[in-house]
């Protein structure tokens, strides 16, 4: 029998450890760190392949002694830029690749992580085929996507419902690692996607599919097949609320690049967030819009999160319009406030702001600006979803309270930028000009802004009337 290693690992982050701990010391979760018992990974193989087949399948495991320091004029000659990135054609395509910072890296290893139904598959089929179309490559195309979720009579079902067909994209269905890793290599493919990570195991590593060792041993596996043939690897991974099957953050530090796919069940959008990225910026998003053929890129970002009445219906108290820059986009979310008269209740709710921030708002209205919110409750929501963690987005909340507040309906030609701090006074944020000129854009009149800001923008020439405020008071009176 092979040699037995014991480890702790922490199920939430990955951690692993020489000893059990009750509260993970990387992460600090509680009750997370599990027992592993590992069979020696080589020495399980052996008993039923042999040693030099075992070698041949270099993927399997670390090869030592075959590498040799290179010269960095060897390592990048005969490789000139448009062959460092294979880039994605089309629209859609050029919001993947602007999110993956110009386009796939031959031989990088890739997670798409997301919420179990939030489009992943439909994602990574869109990208297998317009890699399989061809554009970018000099010889045939060749591009395998292995599903371990699917049959291939699915997948075929839905390429033809999205309206995909193209011979050059290979499906293949099966959960065995070293199966696929075979199977894929005849001829060698240009990619190979893998759906799910969750769903595929490794020969000689204990557990079921979707432990943490499984899929660590599987990722890994992955990794040295990317870097070993130069074919990138794309894998899907389910995000997990209940923690029976491992994560995608356990897999983050592996991985050369982590996506993330987000969205609301009830909204059509979907949004693509590089969260770690070897060879490019992490500092990007792509939004894309769902429909029967799958997701289309939307070109002009800016106003998804305004409701759709905006700007010509009536308007109503409560409602104020906050800038957020996320990665390279600007967006106008529509913040809802509702202030109820209630003497026996001062219940707070907050929908896609901190709860912390809103009571902080809360109470700076109160101190600084003379608001009597005392004996109401207050609702605030965030239009479409979308998670405020920006503090650019203070002053709408505030003036979106203080409009339900005064039943006073705020114009629906006034957006907010600025930050709240306690003495009632507003801070600047980054990227003011940024978010001025979206709200110029979008046919909006003026901008309450801070005051120290307004400096920044000078030289912009907007046709926009710009409101610099020093605190919450002038605020009130300029636009109440
Ligand atoms: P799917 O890609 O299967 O999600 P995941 O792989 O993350 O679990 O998508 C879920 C469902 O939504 C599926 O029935 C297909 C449908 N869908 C569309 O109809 N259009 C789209 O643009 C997307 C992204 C999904
Ligand atoms: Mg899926």
């Amino acid at each position: 029998a092979g040699k037995v290693k014991v480890s702790w690992v922490c199920e939430n982050c990955g951690g692993t450890f020489g000893q059990w701990w009750g509260t993970c010391p990387t992460c600090q979760t509680v009750a997370s760190v599990k027992k592993f018992i590992e069979a020696e990974v080589s020495r399980a193989r052996g008993a039923e392949v042999s040693e030099a087949a075992v070698r041949s399948k270099s993927w399997l495991s670390p090869k030592s002694g075959t590498m040799v320091p290179l010269s960095l004029a060897d390592v990048n000659m005969g490789r000139n830029q448009s062959e460092w990135r294979i880039p994605l054609a089309g629209h859609f395509g050029m919001e993947v690749s602007r999110v993956l910072g110009g386009g796939i890296v031959p031989g990088s290893l890739l997670l798409i992580g997301g919420d179990p139904g939030v489009g992943k598959s439909t994602l990574l089929l869109q990208i297998s085929a317009i890699l399989a179309q061809g554009f970018n490559f000099k010889g045939p195309a060749r591009i395998v996507y292995v599903s371990g979720e699917e049959s291939i009579e699915q997948i075929g079902n839905r390429a033809d419902r999205m309206g995909i067909a193209t011979k050059d994209l290979f499906l293949y269905s099966s959960t065995d690692v070293e199966d696929i890793l075979d199977k894929v290599q005849n001829p060698p493919p240009q990619a190979l996607i893998v759906d799910s990570i969750q769903t595929v195991y490794l020969r000689g590593v204990t557990g079921s599919a979707g432990n943490i060792m499984q899929v660590k041993e599987c990722t890994s596996a992955f990794l040295r097949f990317a870097k070993q043939t130069n074919i990138p690897v794309l894998l899907i991974g389910h995000v997990t609320k209940t923690g029976d099957i491992a994560g995608p953050r356990i897999l983050e530090h592996i991985v050369d690049a982590v996506l993330y796919m987000e969205g609301e069940r009830y909204s059509s959008y979907r949004l693509l967030r590089s969260v770690k990225n070897r060879f490019g910026s992490t500092d990007e998003l792509g939004v894309f819009e769902m429909s029967e053929s799958g997701l289309a890129a939307v070109s002009n970002p800016s106003e998804i999160f305004l409701s759709d009445n905006f700007p010509d219906s009536d308007v109503l108290a409560g409602l104020a319009i906050a800038v957020v820059v996320d990665g390279s986009r600007t967006f106008l979310i529509e913040i809802q406030a509702l202030c109820v008269s209630d003497p026996s209740s001062a219940s707070r709710y907050a929908n896609g702001i901190k709860a912390s921030r809103a009571d902080m708002i809360i109470a700076v209205l109160m101190k600084q600006a003379g608001l009597k919110l005392q004996g109401n409750a207050i609702f605030l929501n965030v239009v479409s979803g979308f998670n405020l963690t920006e503090t650019a987005g203070d002053l709408a909340i505030a003036a979106a309270i203080c409009s339900s507040f005064l039943e006073f309906p705020i114009p629906n030609d006034i957006a907010f930028i600025g930050e709240v701090g306690l003495g009632g006074e507003l801070r600047a944020v980054p990227r003011m000009d940024k978010r001025v000129i979206a709200v110029a854009k979008l046919g909006f009149k003026r901008c309450v802004i801070p005051k120290a800001a307004e400096r920044t923008l000078t030289s912009l020439n907007l046709e926009i009337t710009i409101l610099g405020c020093k605190n919450l008071k002038e605020v009130i009176n300029t636009v109440f």
